[in-house]
């Protein structure tokens, strides 16, 4: 069993996090994962508050288990949405897009424990000083909005900068990668990617063949000329906007294409008009499975390839 300070931190049983994406990371997909030992995440994105608390009443129902909420900070409804946490005694709150420092009060009020995702040591550094509990770490491998720096160079250097927990995020989806990401001194790893095959994942079935059926250069960055980088997988609306983005690549002009694509693809599974987000760690990803069985696949390669790394890739040290 690994037992890490994450573990500890939680109170849950294996050191990994399924990833709050927007749109997929609903109440059943989350408790699901929470009910496997790992922490589930409930991910808010752009809905209005009612709806996520409805999903929180929905997850709470389905597990006793700790499982959390991911604010995208952007979002309209971020401060009803940082509010309701506190009231409906949510356990976990990781946020992305934007710094969260004004809910720190209230949220450690409530003993809530506080994990935003990062993509540099500087704004490692900056949510550590204004009290995070741990950090969640994500190199540019990662499905969906992304950073520039991979996790292999990212998680080492955040570790030295920090003293607070890290999980590493991107790329992670056996226990090989588990096992790396520790030995880099991550605490535990987030995963996105892999749950969207997750039997309980609602993503649309074409997606989930999607993504099993990827290959390791199926995927593709757009929006990086106008410093809002999403990773998708190739297909012939990502295309359209690697055309536009020559002749245009602002934000208004790329967010006027790609408004509501991802809905479509999540819904949908809309090949001409869908942009199905995922991480290059696609290509290792080939079923869709019950999410109890990616927790534990996860977890127990990860043992078995830390206690075996060496004999196995027939290593000596001499
Ligand atoms: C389809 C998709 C949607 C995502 N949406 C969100 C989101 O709304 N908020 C967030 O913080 N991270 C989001 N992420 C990032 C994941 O939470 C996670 O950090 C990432 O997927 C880990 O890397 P991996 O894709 O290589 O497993 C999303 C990722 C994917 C693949």
């Amino acid at each position: 069993m690994i037992k890490t300070k994450l573990t500890q931190l939680l109170g849950i049983q294996y050191p990994i996090i399924q990833g709050g994406m927007a749109w997929i990371a609903n109440a059943k997909l989350a408790a699901a994962v929470s009910e496997a030992g790992g922490l589930g995440l409930i991910g808010a994105a752009n809905a209005p508050a009612d709806v996520v608390r409805g999903m929180i009443r929905e997850a709470k129902a389905l597990t006793s288990k700790p499982f959390g909420v991911n604010i995208m900070l952007m979002s309209p409804y971020a401060d009803e949405i940082a509010a309701l946490c506190v009231e409906e005694g949510v356990k976990v709150i990781t946020t992305g897009a934007g710094n969260p420092g004004k809910y720190f009060p209230a949220w450690k009020e409530a003993g809530i424990k506080v994990i935003p995702v990062v993509p540099s040591v500087a704004l490692a550094r900056r949510m550590e000083r204004a009290g995070a509990d741990a950090l969640v770490v994500e190199g540019t491998e990662a499905g969906g909005h992304i950073g520039e720096i991979t996790t292999m160079c990212l998680v080492p250097q955040v570790v030295d900068a920090v003293q607070i927990p890290v999980v590493a995020a991107g790329g992670i989806a056996d226990g090989r990668g588990f096992a790396a990401a520790l030995m880099l001194g991550a605490q535990g790893c987030q995963v996105g990617t892999a749950f969207i095959c997750a039997e309980e994942s609602p993503a649309h079935e074409e997606y989930k063949k999607l993504v099993a059926q990827a290959k390791d250069t199926d995927t593709v960055v757009t929006g990086r000329a106008n410093g809002h980088p999403v990773r998708s997988l190739k297909n012939r609306f990502t295309k359209k906007i690697v055309e536009l983005e020559k002749e245009d690549g602002s934000f208004e002009a790329v967010e006027n294409l790609t408004v509501g694509s991802y809905r479509k693809a999540v819904q949908e599974g809309n090949m001409q008009e869908g942009t199905f987000m995922s991480g290059q760690i696609a290509g290792l990803v080939k079923e869709v499975r019950p999410a109890k069985e990616i927790v534990e696949f996860i977890v127990g390669d990860a043992q078995d390839v830390l206690k075996n790394a060496l004999s196995k890739g027939g290593i000596t040290i001499e």
